[in-house]
C-alpha cells in the first residue's frame, strides 16, 4: 500500500492541483472524476482500491493487489487545439521519463499509443477520456494505473503484466515521482496546446522507444507490420501491399 498522506500532502504542497483527493475504495476514478463537480477547477483523484477499473476499448483494469498506483486527473481546458489529440502519448512520453531516468537501463518501452512495457510486459496503462459540460465547459481526464511494486496475482494477465520492482528490484519514490511526472507533462501540455503543429522531438522520442517497431500485427483482420509512427502521430501499418495510417484503434 502506498503512503496516500504523503502523497496527498506533497501534491498540496507543490501546488499543482487545485483540489486532491483520495478514496478508499471507488469503481474508476476516470468515472468518479467525470462526474464529480470540480468547477473549472484542476482536480487529482486517487484510490487505494477501484472495484469497476477500465481500460481502452471497453476492457477492464485488473489491479488484485496492492502496488498499483491509481489516479486520474483532470484539466479544464481554456482552449480546444488540434493537439489534444496527442494527450495521451504526451502522457506516455513523460511517463517512460521520469521513470527511465530511475531505472537506468533497463527495457522499458512505449506501446503506441497508451501503455508502457517493461521487459515487455505490461507496467502502465492511460485512459484518457474528454467531458464536455457545456460549450464553454470541456475537460479532458486522465486516468494513470502504474505497478509500482509487489506482484500480479491474477492468472489471466501474470504472463503479460508486471511490476517495476517485480521486474528491477527497484523501489520507486512514489512523491519524487509525481511531482517530476506532472511538472513534465504539464509544461509539455502548455507547449502542445499553444502550437499549430507536433514537434519532430515528440514524434522521434515515441519512435526511438517504439514497442511496436517491425512487430507483426493485425488490423480487422489483415496482417501486417507496424513500423513506428509519422509525422502526424499515426501508426505506420505496413501490410506488404500497401503503407496504411492508423489514427485511433485496435491493433493486435
Ligand atoms: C488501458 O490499459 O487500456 C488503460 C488503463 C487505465 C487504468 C487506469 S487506473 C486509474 C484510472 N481509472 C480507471 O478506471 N482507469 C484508469
Amino acid at each position: 500500500m502506498f503512503n496516500f498522506d504523503n502523497i496527498e500532502k506533497n501534491l498540496k504542497k507543490a501546488n499543482i492541483f487545485d483540489e486532491v483527493k483520495v478514496l478508499k475504495t471507488v469503481g474508476s476514478t476516470n468515472n468518479y472524476i467525470k462526474t464529480y463537480d470540480s468547477l473549472g477547477k484542476n482536480l487529482i483523484v486517487f484510490a487505494e482500491k477501484q472495484t469497476n477499473g477500465r481500460g481502452r476499448m471497453g476492457r477492464t483494469w485488473l489491479s488484485d493487489f496492492d502496488g498499483c498506483l491509481m489516479f486520474s486527473f483532470k484539466i479544464p481546458l481554456d482552449k480546444i487545439s488540434e493537439n489534444i489529440r496527442f494527450v495521451t502519448q504526451l502522457v506516455a512520453i513523460c511517463l517512460h521519463k521520469v521513470l527511465l531516468k530511475e531505472l537506468g537501463s533497463v527495457s522499458l518501452l512505449i506501446k503506441w499509443p497508451n501503455d508502457l512495457m517493461l521487459n515487455s510486459k505490461k507496467i502502465c496503462g492511460i485512459l484518457t477520456e474528454t467531458v464536455i459540460e457545456s460549450k464553454e465547459n470541456i475537460s479532458l481526464v486522465i486516468g494513470i494505473g502504474l505497478n509500482i511494486k509487489g506482484e500480479i496475482k491474477d492468472e489471466n494477465i501474470v504472463n503479460i503484466a508486471s511490476t517495476i520492482e517485480k521486474e528491477t528490484g527497484i523501489a520507486i519514490d512514489v512523491e519524487k515521482f509525481l511531482c517530476e511526472f506532472f511538472d513534465c507533462f504539464f509544461k509539455s501540455f502548455n507547449l502542445l496546446c499553444d502550437k499549430p503543429f507536433i514537434e519532430n522531438e515528440f514524434i522521434s522520442y515515441i519512435n526511438e522507444y517504439f514497442y511496436l517497431k517491425n512487430k507483426e500485427i493485425t488490423r480487422n483482420g489483415v496482417i501486417g507490420f507496424s513500423k513506428g509512427i509519422d509525422e502526424l502521430g499515426r501508426l505506420i501499418f505496413d501490410t506488404g501491399y500497401e503503407i496504411k495510417y492508423i489514427d485511433y484503434g485496435e491493433v493486435v
